[in-house]
């Protein structure tokens, strides 16, 4: 029995977890995968109830379950409250909380998408990158960090860019062993060229790099690498980066896919694996039963490979997700002439019809 708890959050995480779930019990029925699902809450909706973004009762579900499953959080009737305080906050505690450090976010051009990117189909074919995110340091996390007056009516405010030698190395070496079940080669971005930290994450990156002689390590720029991206994308197989150079070049890797909508994530290191799309929960659209499931859907996936070792399910679940794409299902965001339009909650049906191989739903 799989314990799962979900936290659904705000906007549409609700819609797309829903969707999600339906796809894990169908795998799990083919599998022989019991669920057994809890629901809590964190973000705006856990403000609103309980008065904090990550109620103690929260973290402590977490802690004690097989796996995570995290909508989205935010929007904008908590815009204005202060940081600490804000929805936000609630996701980079319980990142912290549960001590992953290590965020995978997979941006792969799937065939029947490679016309949906706004870059040319040639530069897009064929890309597979994965973003390896430092997710509990750096400029997120480091301190001091405030805000104070100047006599000259203005304000001051610090955030401090901090990395250690033992952080580095840990996801350094989350990278390389993902290097090598892929295409053994990492990319570490950096600004060496300007930040102390960047040097001392140059410099641990190379000495882990003596562990595995097997993956081809070159550095890179930030600057350079955001125009790498959309310059020659098949270049990279693993990028491996800070906290906040990992937040921007893994949105800018997503729309190589043809939407952010189709990204999801694993965040690992600690006990237990927390997965989520890498989209915002999008208020805008929430509660239309328009928004796109994929990126949740997908997130699921990576719930079966990484926190329950099921890798056949998890590609069960992948290909259910081509199959669907390739018979010309869209969601909105991802619409093109010609394809047929369908909502969140169709769209859910269809990745479990073709994990049924169409069977289960009577199709002929
Ligand atoms: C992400 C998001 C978060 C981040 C926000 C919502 C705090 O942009 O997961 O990429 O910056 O990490
Ligand atoms: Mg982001």
């Amino acid at each position: 029995m799989a314990k799962i708890v979900l936290l659904p959050g705000d906007g549409i995480g609700c819609e797309i977890l829903w969707e999600t779930i339906k796809v894990l019990e169908a795998v799990g029925a083919l599998e022989g995968l019991d669920w057994h699902w809890e629901t809590a809450d964190i973000g705006g909706i856990a403000i609103d109830k309980h008065g904090a973004p990550l109620p103690k009762a929260t973290l402590a579900a977490c802690q004690d379950a097989d796996g995570v499953l995290l909508g989205a959080v935010g929007g904008p009737k908590w815009d204005g409250l202060p940081g600490e305080e804000r929805p936000e906050a609630g996701l980079l505690a319980i990142r912290r909380g549960l001590e992953l450090f290590a965020n995978l976010r997979p941006a792969k051009v799937l065939g029947p998408l490679e016309n949906a990117s706004s870059l040319k189909i040639e530069v897009v074919r064929g890309v597979d990158i994965l973003v390896v995110r430092e997710l509990t340091g750096g400029l997120y996390f480091g301190r001091p960090r405030f805000r104070e007056q100047l006599l000259d009516g203005g304000q001051r405010a610090v955030d401090t860019l901090e990395y250690s030698t033992r952080e580095v190395e840990r996801i350094a070496q989350v990278a390389f062993q993902a290097a090598r079940e892929r295409r053994q080669k990492v990319t570490s971005v950096d600004k060496a060229n300007v930040l102390e930290s960047s040097r001392l994450w140059r410099e641990t990156v190379m000495d882990v790099a003596k562990e595995f002689p097997d993956v081809e390590l070159e550095h890179m720029f930030v600057d350079n690498c955001a125009m790498q991206l959309v310059r020659n994308p098949r270049q990279f197989d693993v990028i491996l980066t800070t906290n906040m150079f990992g937040d921007i070049l893994s949105d800018e890797a997503a729309m190589l896919t043809g939407s952010l909508g189709m990204l999801p994530s694993a965040s690992l290191g600690g006990k237990v694996g927390l997965y989520e799309p890498v989209h915002g929960s999008a208020p805008d659209i929430a509660g239309k039963g328009v928004a796109n499931p994929l990126a949740a859907i997908l997130s699921g996936a990576m719930l079966l490979r990484y926190s329950l070792g099921h890798a056949r399910a998890a590609t069960r679940v992948e290909t259910a997700v081509e199959l669907v794409l390739a018979q010309g299902y869209r969601t909105r965001d991802l619409m093109q002439p010609g394809a047929c339009l369908v909502g969140t909650t169709t769209m859910g049906e269809l990745v479990v019809e073709a994990i049924f191989g169409g069977g289960e739903y009577g199709q002929d």
